[in-house]
């Protein structure tokens, strides 16, 4: 099994990517650490630790970021409402937190695991940077981070950038010149990892209340989702950070180019970009796998299996 960390700002999103990777044989879950970003770090924190208990799940959870490196935040209420997590009534979390932050849960797991972890962010990049800025020998320890963020091709919270980007774009440079093996899992591909209502319904129809919480969530999130539709091309909704999990749990499920890419953090109109060198015109160092293709059908299906393990 692989030793994960999930660092995440539940978010709709977040909250399924968490149910699946706990549900997941192939992953051992060290802890959870949780960033601002979608809401405010005391609606993200909170929402993990709900998500968590509700799934009758027991394990660290760290409180992170409460702001970017160096920003103001940006939250995102449009599409996961008020509390960051809107839909479900989830009952208040029996779940401790921790006493430990994000940063020193993430450097303590790193220094004492046997085998090299792979950290799955799912929100901004604020908390792994700060781990990299005051520990940068834990880049020894890190397998790899799979994360969702970016895109190549075009964002959605401005015409160049992905929102967990531009969220706290020196972050996600420091991450992505840091030299550890990277797979982004940006817009190109999570824009083609679109579950429909009738999936919604198969999900329903497990019967389990995670499932079902599972369901109510997408129910939410395909309200605005159907919103935008017609400018994104969309059918369904876009399951971003299911996608960063899914791909460690199943790497053949996506594929991926080997390409540099750096972030613009002082563009007049393309702050939060990822500037990826598709052609490799500048011959630079490559340090991303970035993720283009995915197999929709079998994205789904494994989440359906994971969703039924919770029987
Ligand atoms: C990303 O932004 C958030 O709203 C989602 O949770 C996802 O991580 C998509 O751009
Ligand atoms: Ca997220």
């Amino acid at each position: 099994r692989k030793s994960v960390i999930i660092d995440c700002d539940p978010g709709h999103d977040d909250a399924i990517a968490l149910l699946m990777a706990f549900a997941s044989e192939k992953l051992d879950v060290k802890a959870v650490t949780v960033v601002a970003g979608n809401q405010t770090i005391e609606k993200t924190f909170k929402n993990a630790l709900k998500v968590l208990s509700f799934a009758g799940i027991n394990i660290e959870v760290s409180k992170g970021s409460e702001k970017p490196l160096f920003r103001n935040l940006i939250v995102a209420p449009e599409v996961h409402g008020d509390s960051g997590l809107d839909g479900p009534s989830i009952p208040d979390p029996i779940l401790l937190p921790s006493k430990r932050n994000a940063v020193e849960t993430i450097i303590d797991i790193l220094n004492k695991s046997e085998d090299k972890v792979t950290i799955i962010p799912t929100g901004p990049l604020t908390n792994i940077a700060k781990v990299l800025l005051v520990y940068p020998e834990a880049k020894e320890k890190i397998e790899r981070i799979t994360m969702m963020g970016g895109s190549c091709i075009a964002g959605n919270w401005t015409p160049a950038a992905e929102f967990n980007i531009l969220v706290d774009p020196e972050a996600a440079k420091i991450v992505f010149d840091s030299g550890i093996p990277i797979t982004m899992c940006g817009l190109d591909v999570t824009h083609k990892a679109q579950i429909y209502r009738n999936e919604i319904e198969k999900i329903r129809n497990i019967g389990n209340k995670v499932a079902t919480m599972v369901a109510e969530l997408l129910d939410f999130f395909s309200k605005f989702h159907e919103q935008v539709n017609d400018k994104f091309g969309f059918k369904g909704s876009p399951l971003h950070d299911p996608v960063a999990v899914a791909a460690v749990i199943d790497p053949t499920l996506i594929k991926t180019k080997l390409c540099h890419v750096d972030i613009e953090t002082k563009g007049e109109f393309t702050t939060g970009a990822t500037v990826v060198d598709y052609y490799d015109v500048l011959q630079k160092q490559k340090n991303v796998e970035v993720a283009l293709d995915i197999d929709r059908e079998r994205f789904i299906e494994l989440l359906y299996e994971l969703l039924k393990k919770y029987n």
